[in-house]
């Protein structure tokens, strides 16, 4: 318990939260290398779930960079910063009843595990969006992996900083051998499985 703070308590049960949303609060952890799709994944299920009536959001790593984690950059230590920071913001929004989305490339397990560890394992789902750093660098949309192999950026994940395979993830999407749609159709049937 801190020093001189004093924890108050909301009256609204989680159960009220769930029966007036008409869901159960879910963080979709979506993890892998820059270009494997996170981002498209994440905003594809947030407009498949709006569509359904599910209230929902997305933390993006790239959006959030440009302000709560703006001071961040990316040491090891400073990733580590940045998934505190975005699992505190997403288990407040699980409090608040919300479906989170995150698209972070939380590149170390054991980032990932404090991550699971802050939002609570059942309200977890860690998905590897797996596309290898050969396919990433082929598609190279923000041209970063040009810049990194240049020396022009330093740790970047699959060039010069290590990314960690999820060994236990919930879901596995293969983004690097399969078309967008059926990644997006197995998330969706995924999550819409987890939030009832
Ligand atoms: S994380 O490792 O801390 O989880 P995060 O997902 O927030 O990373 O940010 C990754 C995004 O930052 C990438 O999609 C890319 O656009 C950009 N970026 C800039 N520098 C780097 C770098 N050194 N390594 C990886 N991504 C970088």
């Amino acid at each position: 318990m801190l020093k001189n703070i004093t924890p108050h308590v909301t009256n609204v049960s989680e159960q009220t939260r769930a029966s007036v949303f008409q869901q159960k609060p879910l963080t979709v952890w979506l993890t892998g290398l820059s270009a494997a799709g996170k981002s498209t994944l994440a905003y594809g299920l947030e407009q498949a779930l709006i569509d359904a009536g599910k209230a929902c959001y997305v933390l993006d790593g790239d959006n959030l960079r440009h302000g709560l984690n703006a001071d961040l950059g990316f040491t090891a230590e400073d990733r580590a910063e940045n998934i505190r920071r975005v699992a505190q913001v997403a288990h407040l929004m699980n409090k608040a009843g919300l479906i989170v989305i995150t698209a972070l490339i939380s590149p170390l397990a054991k980032d990932r595990a404090i991550a699971k560890h802050i939002i609570g394992e059942s309200y977890f789902a860690e998905v590897f969006v797996n596309s290898g750093v050969d396919v990433c660098e082929l598609r190279d949309p923000k041209g970063l992996y040009k810049k990194a192999r240049a020396g022009a950026i330093d740790n970047f994940t699959g060039i010069s900083a290590p990314y960690e395979v999820p060994f236990s993830a919930d879901l596995v999407i293969d983004t690097g051998n399969q078309p967008l749609n059926l990644s997006q159709q197995e998330l969706l049937a995924f999550v819409l499985k987890r939030i009832v």
